[in-house]
Formats: C-alpha cells, sequence, structure tokens
C-alpha cells in the first residue's frame, strides 16, 4: 500500500475529490490530511471521509520535527500539495526527495511564486490579456513553484471572465486531472512517462 499525505490550506475541495478518487483504491490511499488552518474547511471534508486531519502552526512546520514524526507515524510514502500555501522547508523536501507534488492554478513559469495562489493568480492572467490558463502539476522544490513541471492542461479565457469564472475553470481541469496524474507519479515515481500537453 503506497500512503499519501495531503497538505491543504483553505476549502479543500481537490483533497476531497482526490481521496475520493482513491477510494475504491487498493494499493493507493490518502492517509492524512495536514492544514496549518485550524478553521480550513478541508478538516471537515476529512471527518466526512473518515481520514485523520491536524492542525500544524507555521513554526512547527518550519522545525518538521513534529511533522516528519507523524508522516512517519503515518508511513506516509508521498506528499500532495492541493492549495497549500506555506512554503516547503528543507527538512521535509529531504525526506521525501521527489515525492512531494503541488498544484498551481496557472500556467507556470508564469503567474507563480510567493504570494500567488488562489483569486490573485486569475486576476494577474487577466490583467496580463492572457486568452489561455490552466493548471501546472509539479515537483515541489526550495522555491515557490519552481520545481520541474510533470503535467499542464489549459482552459479558454474570455474577455469577459472574471476571476471566480477562471477559478471555476480551473477547478474542473484540477478535479479532472490532478487524481490520475498522483496515480501515474505514485506508480512510477517518474514524470518522464507522463504525457506533458
Ligand atoms: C486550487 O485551485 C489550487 O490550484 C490553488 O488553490 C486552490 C485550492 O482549492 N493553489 C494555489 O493557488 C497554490 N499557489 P481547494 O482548496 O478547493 O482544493
Amino acid at each position: 500500500m503506497k500512503r499519501i499525505a495531503i497538505f491543504a490550506s483553505g476549502s479543500g475541495s481537490n483533497a476531497e475529490n482526490i481521496a475520493r478518487y482513491f477510494s475504491g483504491s487498493n494499493d493507493i490511499e490518502i492517509s492524512l490530511i495536514l492544514s496549518n488552518k485550524k478553521e480550513a474547511f478541508v478538516h471537515e471534508r476529512a471527518k466526512k471521509l473518515g481520514i485523520p486531519s491536524y492542525t500544524f502552526s507555521k513554526t512547527e512546520f518550519d522545525e518538521a520535527d513534529l511533522i516528519l514524526e507523524t508522516l512517519q507515524q503515518y508511513e506516509i510514502d508521498f506528499i500532495v500539495l492541493a492549495g497549500f500555501l506555506l512554503k516547503v522547508p528543507r527538512p521535509i523536501l529531504e525526506a521525501f526527495p521527489n515525492r512531494i507534488i503541488n498544484i498551481h492554478p496557472a500556467l507556470l513559469p508564469k503567474y507563480g511564486g510567493k504570494g500567488m495562489y488562489g483569486d490573485r493568480v486569475h486576476r494577474a492572467v487577466i490583467d496580463a490579456g492572457e486568452k489561455e490558463s490552466g493548471i501546472s502539476i509539479h515537483y515541489v522544490n526550495e522555491h515557490y513553484d519552481e520545481g520541474n513541471i510533470i503535467f499542464q492542461a489549459t482552459c479558454e479565457v474570455l474577455p469577459s471572465d472574471s476571476p471566480d469564472d477562471i477559478a471555476q475553470k480551473v477547478h474542473q481541469l484540477e478535479y479532472n486531472y490532478f487524481p490520475e496524474v498522483i496515480e501515474k507519479i505514485v506508480r512510477n515515481n517518474n514524470f518522464d512517462k507522463i504525457h506533458k500537453k
């Protein structure tokens, strides 16, 4: 059994979608959900899904000891960031080499970096007059949104689109592709085998 931990800071609709995708699997499981926000809706989702979820502070995250202990306790093999807003500290990166991935709601390398999350990303895409946006799934390294890109998918941006309209299109891409990409990476641990759009 491969055990995945999801880190999420907000609503957690991706976390839920991923958990539902793997709920029928007999060799991949979402075993744990961790968040830096106590009030994040992802905890409600975790409760309904029967997945343990915990909150940690930014200091605990940066110090990493408690997080690493928890990941070890749940025998976690792989980490997925799904709407998670903190930079992953070195000890966690070193404990999970090439085994942490993130989803970003735009076509990296554009519109990434510190502070670029949620609607801020979609607003920047609109302000730049882009005709398309999309999702980027990438390995996580010590810089925000800079690890190797594994997979991208695109959606159209219309002149009349609001940040919310783009968010909806992007979420649909995330729901369609993220679980499948996670499955491929966890099975092969090799992103070269994944078709890059
Ligand atoms: C997702 O669109 C994800 O790509 C984005 O936050 C949203 C979380 O939605 N992540 C970032 O912006 C990271 N920089 P969710 O909580 O409903 O899954």
